[in-house]
């Protein structure tokens, strides 16, 4: 009986392993037709092994969907997100997560795969070249990253059973249910995300756009009011009816023409939908905690309750942690990072 039983665990973990190199294999075979070089990294990031979260006893088998992009450099921040999201969960068990790729690296299925096994998710590869003609330089470079617009198309590669998503950058952790974000009631819009109605929504625009006699008048009918595309509810079926990821195509293509804005896939995204959203209460997205500098420049908390933390900006958690200048409110990130690293242990 108990050698019986652990035979079924061995060959239980026997096809795992053998469906992830089957796996692996053809994300690598993918890779080469893609022309892409897959190189031996030595230095690749390992991560701890998160434990396993169960259900509680009220759970009911209601999915709830996550979309995240998996890129080498925000990896780390990545894992931690979704280790984050798992540890709040009453139900972790029923969420999914959906990671949409661009430059594939093995490595990255690898540490997903190890350092959560009992993680349900689904990838999907972002061709960059269907963007690749459209950004424009912004003023930050790190903005200009393909998978940064891979958000746009997210209704297009998410299988359509999948009715809504939650999109969430990688630079943020959960600290509340996420299911308490997943029940919003969108009232019939297309997306759900909190909004900022102080913020001077004329400066994400150039003179150029306000000036132009068409142009400006885009925001017809509308109060917009700026959003944070770091942390949305999409209704995937609605944004496809709509042909929402045409409607902010077209607006990456007039910037091509003339330059209307200056940040990157954020403004295409307030032309079409800002004032015209479902707004979520400001604690799903204390945003901007990345601040202005890699060191120095802190950001403070805004007051109120919190649910989510979003280091927004050029500074991440982890490179100023790794660097001994933090701010404050990275150690609030820090709880959450999975990355081993041999220099630390050996400090310790
Ligand atoms: C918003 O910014 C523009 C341009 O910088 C300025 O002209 C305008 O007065 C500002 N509006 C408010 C309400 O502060
Ligand atoms: C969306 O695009 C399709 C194909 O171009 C078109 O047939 C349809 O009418 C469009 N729907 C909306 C709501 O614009």
């Amino acid at each position: 009986m108990a050698s019986g039983s652990s035979f079924l665990v061995l060959t239980q973990h026997l096809t795992g392993l053998l469906s992830f190199l089957l796996l692996l294999n053809s994300a690598a075979a993918a890779a080469i037709r893609l022309g892409v070089v897959v190189k031996p990294t030595p230095d690749v990031p390992t991560f701890r092994e998160a434990p396993a979260f169960r259900n509680g006893d009220a759970c009911n088998a209601e999915k709830i969907h996550i979309a995240m992009t998996l890129d080498s450099n925000y990896l780390r921040g990545t894992m931690a997100a979704v280790f984050s999201i798992l540890q709040h969960s009453t139900c972790p068990e029923n969420i999914e997560f959906h990671f949409l790729w661009a430059r594939f690296k093995p490595e990255a299925l690898f540490s997903i795969k190890t350092t959560f096994p009992y993680l349900k998710f689904q990838m999907y590869h972002f061709d960059s070249s269907r963007v690749r003609g459209k950004i424009s330089k912004s003023i930050r470079q790190a903005l200009d990253q393909p998978l940064n617009y891979a958000r746009i198309y997210l209704a297009d590669m998410i299988p359509s059973y999948v009715k809504r998503v939650i999109y969430l950058d990688s630079d943020l952790v959960v600290v509340d249910d996420i299911a308490k974000l997943w029940e919003v009631d969108l009232e019939g819009k297309v997306v759900a995300a909190p909004e900022y109605c102080h913020a001077n929504f004329t400066n994400y625009f150039t003179e150029l756009f306000w000036t132009d006699a068409v142009l400006s008048r885009a925001f017809e009918g509308r109060n917009p009011c700026y959003f944070n595309t770091g942390v949305m509810i999409v209704d995937v079926e609605k944004w496809r009816e709509g042909n929402y990821t045409q409607k902010v195509e077209r607006w990456m293509e007039v910037q091509k023409q003339k330059r209307i804005y200056h940040l990157g896939s954020l403004p295409p995204f307030l032309l079409v939908l800002a004032g015209d959203i479902k707004a979520v209460d400001h604690r799903w997205n204390q945003h901007g905690l990345g601040g202005d500098n890699l060191e120095g420049k802190c950001r403070n908390l805004h007051p109120g309750p919190i649910s989510l933390l979003h280091w927004s900006g050029k500074g991440k958690p982890w490179l100023r942690l790794d660097s001994r200048k933090p701010c404050t409110i990275d150690h609030l990130w820090a709880p959450y990072d999975l990355y081993r690293s041999d220099t630390h242990s050996l400090e310790e």
